[in-house]
């Protein structure tokens, strides 16, 4: 029977009831609802509300009862509501009418927005681990190949010579502010909805600050309308998952790029790799792409979220409830890639000599003649001019820039000096990129041990 049947005289149509029920998904949050339960019972009690022997034997049934869901004694199925109605009927049937005191100054709409309050702080804080443990990956090649170098790229046409460690960086850096999306997220929603009831708030002497602290939130949401009607948080949280995706999807997208013959650079273990069913010499990168692929689950979320929301008026609408099923596909999905792409990355190694010698006097390395000219006191304008048909001549000729004579050079201009070649080394270019985070081998070795000494403590 329905939580709500009082003034109904059918119970619910099987389809329609199925339809409606959100209890496959909620029930993941079974715990949170169970934490919540046993706060606001704690509180009646301390309110007078109810009698502290009542109380007891609440919280002592609705623990067996988190006990039975646990060990798959009490099996949740969709003949049930939702979670709410779910734990609340075990509970009356196990110690009768003590137990429909349980629901007394509270309403599902404030009890769910509780739960997912809680179900979020605790993913939170699993997928900032997961995303650590992506970084030490990441990190973890970045130290093996340090002194590894390769083309670095624009418009994906070789630019300059990079070390791979200073690549691999900048995801270890855009995975760090992806954890600090997640960890504002979890500031701002560190406030309790409950106590709300259904939007209006309760004429019981309720106390929300008692809830709000027993749960361990700073404070409670301050408007009741808003505590049950908003899902910003829910939102901010897929739209940094949506980030999370969107960075793990380019970082495939590369993964897949170094694993072609072309680059020959990544090469992956084979339980990291799938064949074809028909050309026998295949190795696909499939874990890449599929994490490439799954980023538009997660953003079709946010997408989702967005859309169910925008047209809701206050106070609570059941349409809300679809939003269990776009928040959980954006946590389970993100959750999975991020582990995927660490396990791919710790099952893959690269090719230390793929690029050095490909590298040497290759027209990558036009910015340091460019430079070199500079410093000479060519103006920069002029300098990027000439340099410029120095390139356009190799490429009619098929050459490398260490390949043209030096009287060749100077017909160009006359500040060009032999020592011109002792530049046209991928590692002298890189050890010249000084400047701060720039390519040079000094500043690369001072991000690693700045990772290394944020990464340990995590
Ligand atoms: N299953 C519902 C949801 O997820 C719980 C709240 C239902 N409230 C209501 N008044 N029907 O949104």
């Amino acid at each position: 029977m329905a939580v709500w049947n009082g003034r109904f005289k059918k119970s619910l149509d099987e389809e329609a009831l199925k339809f409606s029920s959100s209890i496959e998904l909620d029930s993941r949050m079974y715990n949170e609802d169970i934490d919540g339960s046993i706060s606001h019972v704690k509180m009646l009690a301390k309110q007078k509300i109810i009698s502290v022997a009542e109380s007891k034997k609440i919280i002592k049934a609705i623990e067996e009862i988190r006990k039975e869901i646990a060990n798959g004694e009490y099996q949740i199925d969709w003949t049930k509501e939702d979670i709410h109605s779910a734990v609340e009927e075990r509970l009356v049937r196990k110690i009768g009418d003590v137990g429909k005191k349980l629901h007394t100054a509270r309403s599902r709409n404030d009890q769910v927005a509780l739960d997912e309050r809680l179900f979020l702080k605790k993913e939170i804080n699993l997928t900032i681990k997961l995303i650590s443990d992506l970084q030490k990956s990441l990190f973890k090649k970045a130290e093996k190949y340090k002194s590894v170098i390769v083309p670095g790229y624009t418009h994906l046409q070789r630019a300059q010579p990079i070390l791979f460690a200073h690549h691999l960086i900048a995801y270890i850096e855009m995975l760090e502010r992806d954890k600090e999306r997640l960890k504002d997220c979890l500031k701002r929603g560190d406030k309790s909805p409950l106590g709300a009831a259904a939007f209006a708030g309760t004429s019981l002497p309720i106390d929300r600050n008692y809830t709000a602290e027993l749960l361990g939130f700073s404070g409670i949401v301050d408007n009741s309308i808003d505590a049950v009607s908003s899902r910003d948080l829910i939102i901010e949280f897929i739209s940094a998952t949506s980030i999370i995706m969107m960075n793990l999807s380019r970082l495939s997208e590369e993964f897949i790029l170094w694993s072609s013959s072309e680059f020959s650079f990544a090469q992956t273990d084979d339980a990291y790799a799938t064949g074809s069913s028909l050309m026998p010499q295949k190795k696909n990168p499939d874990f890449a792409e599929l994490i490439r692929g799954k980023s538009g689950r997660v953003f079709g979320a946010l997408t989702g979220m967005l859309t169910l929301m925008k047209g809701l008026p206050l106070a609570y609408n059941r349409d809300m409830q679809e939003d269990k099923y776009h928040l959980i596909t954006a946590l389970d999905t993100t959750k999975d890639c991020l582990k995927i792409a660490a396990n791919m990355i710790d099952h893959t190694e690269f090719k230390a000599d793929r690029f050095e010698e490909e590298l040497t006097g290759d027209l990558s390395l036009a910015t340091d003649l460019l430079d070199y000219l500079v410093r000479k006191n060519v103006p920069f304008r002029e300098a990027h001019h000439l340099v410029g048909k120095i390139v356009a001549l190799c490429v009619e000729r098929g050459i490398k820039l260490n390949q043209l004579e030096l009287s060749e050079y100077k017909k160009f201009s006359s500040a060009f000096e032999k020592d011109l070649y002792s530049l046209l080394h991928p590692m002298s270019s890189i050890k010249k990129k000084i400047s701060a985070g720039g390519a040079s081998p000094k500043e690369v070795n001072r991000a690693l041990r700045k990772w290394k000494r944020k990464l340990s403590s995590e």
